[in-house]
């Protein structure tokens, strides 16, 4: 059984774009510079944008923080949005979701300028990467692509069944392993709260991503020897042996089925470092578009 690494993975990449960033520096060149934008103090979300302005600061780029009160109107926020779009200093941006109850996240998405859209959310992003053109795709699904390539997992042919159909990582995952390209070329079959029989499709699969949201949902039981699993869940189960008085845990009960996988992403340490690795990358892209 290989441990997929991305916290290794992930910082082999971010030593990539840090060369890439010195040379640009050397030749006189802007650097990348991506804003985050964080309404509201929910813990997980902090944790996460935190992480991506530290990783900005790392590796050379500009970040910039805003952080907006939890009460923040769906107005005020398109209106900083809009300031986002216009300032030729910024290269990228995204808006950490979720949101509050108050702001409409489609509306939200679809103001921000899809040249600036890292996160690849925008319809015509979204679109872009349906029909294979270039596009910044999501950081997640990228993640997981990028992760299955380094360690030269064979897609093609292969039965994958992605669990779960957010916008953010199952719909574009199944999608992106469906089209003709590295670490794709796959049968994707994708299953969700209403599928009947789940384990008798999950017991066929070569690859599983789970991406439910359910924490230790996957058990060795459902998954057939040898199985490709990535584990995109991470949810704060409650611990009092721990200090912080939490845990982290994926969707995957790691005991059981790492008994069986030929590889498997570990939480925390896979698939999360993964996602910010491939925001910075679609960063520099966005840089390198706007000349
Ligand atoms: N919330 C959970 N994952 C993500 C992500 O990749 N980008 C943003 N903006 N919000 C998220």
């Amino acid at each position: 059984m290989t441990i997929l690494d991305g916290k290794k993975v992930s910082n082999d990449i971010k030593e990539e774009i840090a060369e890439h960033v010195k040379a640009m520096v050397s030749k006189g060149e802007k650097v990348p510079h991506l804003a985050a934008v964080l309404v509201g103090s929910d813990g997980a979300s902090m944790t996460y944008v935190n992480a991506k302005v530290k990783a900005c600061e790392r590796i050379g780029f500009n970040s910039t923080l805003i952080e907006l009160p939890e009460y923040t109107s769906e107005e005020a926020l398109l209106e900083k949005i809009n300031e986002l779009n216009i300032n030729d200093d910024i290269d990228g941006f995204i808006v950490q979701l979720p949101l509050p109850d108050q702001i409409d996240e489609q509306k939200v998405l679809m103001a921000i300028d899809p040249d600036k859209d890292v996160d690849g959310f925008h319809p015509v992003n979204v679109g872009r990467m349906a029909l294979d053109l270039p596009t910044f795709l999501p950081a997640t699904p990228y993640g997981i692509l990028e992760l299955l390539e380094r360690y030269q997992v064979e897609t093609s042919g292969k039965n994958v069944v992605v669990m779960g159909r957010s916008h953010i990582v199952g719909r574009p995952m199944s999608i992106l392993m469906s089209q003709k390209r590295k670490a794709g070329d796959a049968t994707v079959t994708v299953v969700h709260s209403r599928t009947k029989n789940l384990a008798e499709i999950t017991k066929q699969a070569d690859i599983i991503v789970a991406a439910i949201g359910i924490s230790e949902f996957l058990t060795g039981d459902m998954v057939k020897e040898d199985v490709v699993v990535i584990d995109v869940g991470i949810t704060r189960v409650p611990d009092a042996t721990k200090k912080n008085g939490y845990r982290l845990a994926g969707d995957v009960d790691f005991k059981s089925v790492s008994k069986k996988a030929s590889f498997i992403t570990p939480v925390p340490g896979g698939v999360g470092p993964m996602t910010i690795a491939m925001l910075l990358k679609n960063t520099l892209l966005a840089r390198e578009r706007h000349g």
